[in-house]
């Protein structure tokens, strides 16, 4: 690190969602700033930080921007967008990682590596889905014209079948009705 360079410098959103209880019930939004913006890098220089109003995705509240130092930057560091900061233990280590160095001069850490993401970071397509779902749930309740036809249909071919067994059992009984005669007249010519 050149003895002029800018140390690392944190972004730290409090906008519409980041920061709010509303959003990341449970976490000392207040606790977390103070504590990110205690943080010295290896050279014990204090990491400038600055809050921001909304910085886009907030659907990944808390969010915070690592922005290289100097160094870093020369080296090919980019700022290095951090989503669902809120954990204790991520502050933690970005601590360390900007200690060794930050974007662009260590290696990110594997806990903030899960957490990366960007200014476009697009949320999950959840409603669509739902949309989907109320969509097949209509169709279930009021089915089409063309399961209302099948349905007609099997209905008329079970009566069809029931009408000709009904007509069979009755040609069986007429067929049997001459066997009997048949058999009473065999007994009168034996008496
Ligand atoms: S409020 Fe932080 S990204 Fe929107």
């Amino acid at each position: 690190m050149t003895a002029t360079g800018r140390p690392c410098r944190l972004v730290v959103c409090r906008g519409c969602c980041c920061g709010t209880a509303k959003k990341r019930p449970g976490v000392d939004h207040e606790g977390q700033l103070e504590r990110l913006g205690g943080l010295r890098d290896g050279r014990g220089r204090r990491v400038p930080l600055r809050t921001s109003t909304c910085l886009g995705p907030c659907f990944q509240a808390n969010v915070v921007v690592v922005q290289p130092s100097s160094e870093g930057r020369e080296r090919g560091g980019r700022p290095v967008w951090l989503g669902e900061f809120s954990e204790d233990g991520l502050i933690d280590d970005l601590g360390d990682w900007i200690r060794e160095g930050g974007p662009g001069a260590a290696p990110l850490p594997e806990a903030l590596a899960a957490r990366v993401t960007s200014k476009d970071a697009e949320k999950p397509k959840k409603a669509k889905k739902a949309k989907k779902t109320k969509k097949a749930e209509k169709a279930e309740k009021k089915p089409g014209k063309k399961a209302k036809k099948a349905v007609k249909k099997v209905e008329k071919a079970a009566k069809k079948a029931k009408r000709a067994a009904k007509e069979a059992g009755a040609a069986a009984a007429d067929r049997s009705a001459p066997t009997k005669k048949t058999k009473k007249a065999k007994k009168a010519k034996k008496g």
